[in-house]
């Protein structure tokens, strides 16, 4: 059995916030949230304990109940430092037949993958740790702290992370010993075992660079910059079946990828309406006609769970050859558009549940020159799912945007002319991801889809 232990009984004095730096808010939850959650998602993992700061084990215990961590186990008081929150949760460890996987709650970009090599290796190893390779220089100082006295070989040095995992037995052992010891100063879990069990080998499991440890001020905005990034895996298990009597709004669901979703959609049973300007004279932009849009679906039907928003222009023109009214239209669409449908759709998603869903463009990351409205608009497209899904959390509603590479759409070739079709995207299969966001559990999240 594999527990994963949550080392969240700092405080962290070096950020300096009036909170524990775990509590932090980075895209729509708590830095602790999103950390459990990667172990609650992983497969591998049986159990959680959770090892919080005396005073904030409430807290943690609401957000146990609001998150429905099936897994977590234990929320246990932390000690004042680090090795006594590790001792915290061993001495709570009652099997003695199971691995034990420490992390710090600061890490929450802890890949699936990490996890499963640590967990994989602890089948061979007794003790395993996850490291990066120093792309600095390390250099040794004297006792003055003003001087080098070493400079060691930068191809042996590497920088530890988390998880670090041990057999029970090992680490209960290395501790037993380690307390024992009058001059024991406090390291991390892998050096107790280094120092107090030396014939046991400490296997490294490659680390990476975006599994950073929230640490310093700047590291807030690193990892908000990361987290934007972070793009979302579908499961396989989704199956589109369960569409089956969904009800679905498409905006813009004429042409390109939305009318792919509508098409796809009623093959799996939805009750799928396809709304734009050409066949159904409904402008985004304006109010009246999305809400009367969402209003006779919802009549016809008695229920909405999706609306879709895949209307957007693209001009690929330099910005001072464009006229006003093209400068405005391509705004209004684009982003004034996404803020009506958001609006009109609220009360339906909100009744049912539901989702929203958006369409962004890797050219949300860095704008690109002749489109600068398109890029610009959708990196916007990105900001406010993020902060709409935050908003909306609560009323448990979902939203979500989905990312396609270069995808072969009538707006792409009227734009670009001819490319090679296996540089680009098919757009059913957008249209199939599309809607597997739809009914995974997903929110907040940049779904990228990229060509194999
Ligand atoms: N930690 C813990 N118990 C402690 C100290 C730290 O469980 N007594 C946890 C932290 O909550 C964090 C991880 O260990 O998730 C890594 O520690 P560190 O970054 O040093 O956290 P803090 O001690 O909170 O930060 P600082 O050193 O800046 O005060």
């Amino acid at each position: 059995m594999n527990i994963a232990v949550i080392l969240a009984g700092g405080v962290g004095n070096r950020l300096g916030m009036n909170k524990p730096k775990q509590f932090l808010k980075v895209a729509g939850k708590t830095v602790f949230e999103h950390t459990v959650d990667a172990f609650q998602k992983h497969n591998k993992i049986d159990e959680i304990f959770v090892v919080m700061h005396a005073s904030y084990v409430h807290d943690a215990e609401d957000m146990v109940m609001k998150n429905n961590w099936t897994k977590v186990k234990k929320v246990l008081n932390g000690g004042s430092e680090r090795y006594e929150s590790s001792l915290a949760a061993i001495n709570a460890c009652v099997d003695e037949n199971v691995n034990l996987i420490f992390h710090d709650a600061v890490r929450p970009l802890v890949s699936e993958r990490i996890i499963d090599d640590v967990v994989e290796a602890l089948a061979q190893y007794d003790a395993v740790d996850v490291a990066v390779p120093a792309v600095d220089t390390i250099i040794a100082l004297d006792e003055s702290k003003k001087f080098i006295k070493d400079i060691p070989n930068r191809n042996f040095l590497n920088r530890g992370q988390t998880p670090q995992g041990f057999k029970y037995q090992i680490i209960k052992q290395a501790y037993d010993i380690a307390l024992q010891d009058p001059d024991f100063t406090a390291t991390d879990d892998c050096g107790i075992v280094r120092k107090y069990l030396p014939e046991v080998p400490v296997y490294v499991v490659d680390g990476e660079e975006r599994n950073v440890k929230l640490t310093y001020p700047e590291d807030i905005y690193l990892l908000d910059k990361l987290f934007q990034l972070k793009s979302a895996t579908l499961s396989d298990a989704i199956n589109l079946h369960d569409l089956q009597d969904k009800v679905m709004v498409v905006f813009g669901g004429n042409s390109g990828i939305g009318k792919d979703m509508v098409e796809i959609a009623r093959q799996y049973g939805a009750k799928a309406y396809a709304f734009s300007r050409s066949a159904t004279g409904t402008d985004i932009v304006d109010v009246a006609s999305v809400e009367k849009a969402l209003a006779d679906v919802c009549q016809q039907e008695g229920k909405i769970d999706y609306v879709v928003n895949s209307a957007a222009i693209l001009n690929k023109e330099p910005l001072m050859h464009l006229d006003a009214d093209t400068i405005k239209r391509i705004i209004d669409i684009n982003y004034l558009g996404m803020v009506n449908v958001t609006r009109a759709a609220y009360e339906y998603v909100k009744k049912s549940k539901g989702q929203l869903l958006q369409f962004t463009s890797s050219s949300y990351t860095r704008g690109r020159a002749y489109y600068s409205l398109y890029s610009s608009t959708k990196a916007a497209v990105v900001n406010f799912v993020q902060a709409m899904a935050e908003e909306w959390e609560e009323d448990g509603i979902r939203m979500n945007c989905i990312n396609p590479q270069r995808t072969k759409t009538p707006m792409r070739v009227a734009n670009f002319g001819i490319e090679p079709d296996n540089t680009l995207l098919k757009s059913e299969d957008v249209a199939v991801v599309s809607l597997k966001t739809l009914l995974s559990g997903f929110t907040g999240e940049v779904v990228d889809v990229k060509i194999k």
